[in-house]
């Protein structure tokens, strides 16, 4: 039987500011999600947040971009925004439902989207990413390591079945091309698209024989709206083990805490950190931007787990890294390359400031 892991998602409204998600909204999104399932609609699902962000993970066997689930997913949000926030008026309510113009899919209308459809294999562990105050280019770095950098994945070099290596599907996201890039022998072309993480965002990632491993969201919105309307927290799949990179070498790539455009106003650099759902929200500086990362087993399409990865001693020593790098970040203030560059600030409130001084400047003889 083919599956279809579906996960998308939306910051339709949060409690305390742009903190987290209000436990009623869960609730009515489980409620709606639930009653798809006894319809047959979807085969299973799980509802959770990273920060302010809904996330509505579902399986089912309708394939990639269907409309019926993309409608679900859609009327979830709709639902949640009409039902909870606007009537507890939580901040930013429906702050992603950028239109109401709904046609079959939510791409392009706000919501972030990560897909893969596969035929189940005899055991099947899937990761599922989420993260808060960042933006999908905040993937290209820890996936590239599971995917292309030994160092990272011993399967690599150790196992015949991924010594082959991988192929990534890179996005344009500014001129909405695609390119597709093999690993080992491309390896340093890529490198040269995905450090442009603004630009080039990894889409898909799949084995040389042509096995689905990664999906990942690509939503820019800043690029749709023409205006800054929230960083783009984006979602990614992965399938780990037998074949493909296993649990650890997938959460390896996580234990460096890379630095990721977004957390206060979308505008900053700040360390990408890795936490239990618990610790899913932000505080400081409205960040640091955060990152949960939830284990499945599917089982004909039903999800049994999660294990809640991150929520491990082992990852102690990467958030400590974290509070001493946001810290040092932080003493940078206003100031470049703390804060974003003027091509990415161009989607902020910055512009409006930088307009009122337009007037002031005189020639310089
Ligand atoms: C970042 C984010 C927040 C807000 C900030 C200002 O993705 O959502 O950092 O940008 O809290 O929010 P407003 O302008 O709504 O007061
Ligand atoms: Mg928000
Ligand atoms: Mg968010």
């Amino acid at each position: 039987m083919k599956v279809t892991v579906s996960l998308i998602k939306a910051d339709v409204g949060s409690l305390a500011g742009h903190h987290i998600v209000h436990p009623k909204q869960i609730e009515v999104a489980r409620e709606n999600l639930k009653l798809a399932a006894e319809t047959g609609l979807i085969l299973d699902f799980y509802v959770f947040n990273c920060g302010d962000d809904l996330e509505l993970l579902m399986t089912h066997t309708k394939g990639e971009d269907n409309p019926e689930i993309h409608g679900l997913a859609w009327n979830t949000f709709k639902m949640v925004t009409d039902n909870v926030s606007k009537p507890m008026k939580l901040y930013a309510a429906g702050q992603d439902l950028l239109s109401d113009a709904f046609s079959g899919n939510v791409r392009g209308l706000g919501p972030g989207v990560a897909e893969m459809e596969f035929e189940e294999r005899p055991s099947e562990p899937i990761i599922v990413f989420a993260a808060d105050k960042t933006e999908p280019g905040a993937f290209n770095l820890p996936l590239f390591r599971v995917f292309a950098d030994p160092f990272n994945t011993a399967g690599l070099v150790i196992d015949p079945r991924l010594h082959k290596g991988f192929s990534f599907t890179v996005l344009d996201v500014l001129e909405g091309l695609r390119v597709t890039l093999n690993c080992p022998e491309e390896m340093y072309d890529l490198l040269a698209l995905l450090g442009t993480t603004g630009r080039y965002v990894i889409h898909k990632i799949h084995s040389r024989e042509g096995l689905i491993a990664a999906s990942c969201s690509t939503t820019r919105l800043s690029l749709i709206a023409g205006r800054y309307v929230g960083k783009d927290d984006p979602v990614c799949i992965v399938r780990t083990q037998s074949g493909l990179p296993a649990v650890g070498e997938v959460l390896e790539a996580f234990s460096f805490p890379h630095l990721v455009a977004g957390w206060m106003r979308g505008s900053h650099y700040g360390p990408l950190m890795p936490v239990s759902l618990r610790d899913a929200k932000c505080t400081r500086f409205d960040g640091p931007p955060r990152i949960v990362a939830l284990g499945f087993q599917l089982n004909n399409g039903k999800l049994i787990g999660p294990a809640d990865l991150f929520d491990d001693p082992a990852f102690e020593y990467t958030r400590m890294k974290v509070m001493e790098v946001a810290d040092y970040m932080r003493r940078h203030g206003p100031f470049m390359p703390a804060r974003l560059g003027p091509d990415e600030m161009e989607y902020t409130t910055l512009p409006q400031v930088l307009e009122k001084l337009k007037d002031r400047f005189e020639k310089v003889k």
